[in-house]
């Protein structure tokens, strides 16, 4: 039960601030509210920094900190074929066996996109047993634990609005045969949606209307939620980054770790890998360098933020010059992490805006407002700002069929069918490998569902050792 003395007292001095700062309308239907939902608006109002929502109303009367594009110039990347890869391999073998290693996910996005009404992880992925994102990563991690003897923990941070979904959906699937304890999940953080003016919204009378704060949030809340003592706690050195829309995406990937740990060009802090763009339009961001007074440090460049002049241009050989399209892929070090997220008053990563449309309540009739036009500013912070901050940071070109057929849209591009065609060429592909025929059709691609268990292989001498036909029919579904 909510004391009313406590809650009134609270009240008189949260509504003094917000007054003081211009956003007392926030407190209009308070009175109206039942004691436990005045307590919990109050709760969530105790929670706003209001300066930073000062400041970054004042940062959009400038414009956003941009990159400059003259100095910029395509980052340089470690080809995928290339020599000592077996070297590299080593070293991050070494790292997976000696413990030092963890998972990172971020599924804290609203899959919007997509139209899936639960969180993105559940959503059934593969090509024959449509299991689920989630399912696909613990499945790769139960593999790896077993393949170097060792527990590789599961940090997976989701957003206030999918958290209690993802948990049930992890509990009901019994942690998908993962240790519950090795498995942690955290909500990122969210940030106060304002108008163009600078007012806070009310999403219903008796709560702000706030978004996610963007995957750069993670930083924080890896801090915050105790994520990154855990991972100290257990002697973790490295974090493998990914999204959770990528049933393709090596969670643990001893060559990326071996070239982030060893490059000669890596300062160890954060490294990326990258597919060469399918065409100037797709929606990725790219890898750039830019020139700086005291030398040069990487940046993603989001392909919303691109001009044609930049995504256009192409190289003598006609390729395209910003080839190096980002998935979202990286690596970053504990200490680099612990470094950004060590000042508490100061979050390293920069907010970007976007322009959305917030339904609210009308502060002075009462009434909900259904926007036709986009009517309200979102903040988010992107991970990918964080390379910035690096020393010197690896990119890593790998190829598209190997790791990255993410499911972002119900149709056409970054689909669950494109996806899935992907996903049966690289199991044809790896299947090609050990000597089995495939059936393709004139493009290359295979001419059959082929899906292929992390349970029975990571990796092409994984599958080597499974029990394999000789060959797969035309239009066969086959599981492994
Ligand atoms: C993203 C990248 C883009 C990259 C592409 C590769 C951004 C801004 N852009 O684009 O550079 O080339 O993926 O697939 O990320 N998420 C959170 N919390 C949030 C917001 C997002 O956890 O507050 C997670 C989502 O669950 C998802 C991922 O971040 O796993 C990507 O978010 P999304 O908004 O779908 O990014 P894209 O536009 O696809």
């Amino acid at each position: 039960m909510s004391d009313p003395a406590a809650t009134l007292e609270r009240s008189t001095d949260l509504r003094r601030r917000f007054e003081n700062a211009g956003q007392g309308h926030v407190f209009r239907f308070l009175a109206e509210l039942a004691p436990a939902r005045q307590a919990a608006l109050l709760e969530q109002l105790a929670s706003v920094d209001l300066d930073e929502v000062r400041r970054l109303h004042a940062q959009l009367a400038s414009k956003e900190a941009s990159v400059n594009l003259d100095a910029i110039e395509p980052a340089p990347y470690v080809p995928a074929h290339f020599a000592d890869a077996a070297k590299y391999r080593a070293i991050g073998e070494d790292l997976l066996r000696d413990g030092k290693v963890s998972a990172f996910v971020v599924a804290g996005g609203q899959g919007t996109r997509l139209g899936w009404r639960g969180p993105k992880g559940t959503y059934p992925s593969t090509v024959i047993t449509g299991k689920p994102l989630f399912r696909v990563f613990a499945e790769q991690l139960l593999a790896a634990n077993r393949k170097y003897g060792v527990t590789i923990p599961w940090y997976v941070m989701t957003s206030p609005l999918n958290d209690t979904d993802t948990r049930a959906f992890f509990r009901d699937n019994n942690w998908f045969g993962l240790e519950e304890r090795n498995v942690f999940l955290f909500p990122q953080g969210t940030m106060p949606s304002i108008t163009h003016d600078g007012k806070l919204l009310l999403e219903e009378k008796d709560t702000l209307a706030v978004n996610p704060d963007g995957h750069g949030g993670a930083l924080r809340a890896l801090k915050s939620s105790g994520a990154l003592e855990d991972m100290a706690a257990r002697g973790i050195t490295q974090l493998s980054y990914f999204q959770v829309d990528n049933p393709l995406v090596r969670v643990v990937d001893p060559l990326f770790l071996g070239l982030h740990a060893a490059h000669p060009d890596s300062s160890g802090e954060m490294s990326s890998k990258m597919v060469p763009k399918r065409d100037a339009g797709e929606k990725v961001g790219v890898f750039c360098r830019e020139r700086t007074a005291s030398g040069s440090r990487t940046r993603v460049l989001e392909y919303s933020d691109l001009p044609p002049a930049i995504s256009q241009a192409t190289d003598p050989d006609g390729r395209l010059r910003y080839r190096a399209g980002s998935i979202a892929i990286h690596i970053l070090t504990l200490a680099f992490i612990d470094r950004l997220t060590r000042d508490p008053d100061r979050f390293g990563l920069p907010f970007h805006r976007a322009i959305k449309k917030v339904p609210h309540i009308d502060p002075t009739t009462g009434q909900k407002v259904e926007p036709s036009q986009p009517n309200a500013v979102k903040f988010e912070a992107f991970i990918f700002d964080a390379l910035a901050e690096c020393r010197s940071s690896l990119v890593v070109e790998t190829t598209r069929v190997e790791e990255f057929a993410p499911i972002k849209n119900a149709t056409g591009d970054d689909s669950p069918a494109t996806s899935h065609q992907l996903q049966s060429d690289r199991a044809g592909n790896w299947l090609s490998a050990c000597g089995v025929s495939i059936p393709r059709r004139a493009d290359g691609t295979t001419n059959a569902k082929i899906e292929i268990s992390p349970l029975t292989a990571l990796d092409i001498d994984d599958l080597r050792r499974a029990q394999l036909p000789r060959s797969v029919d035309v239009g066969a579904e086959v599981l492994l």
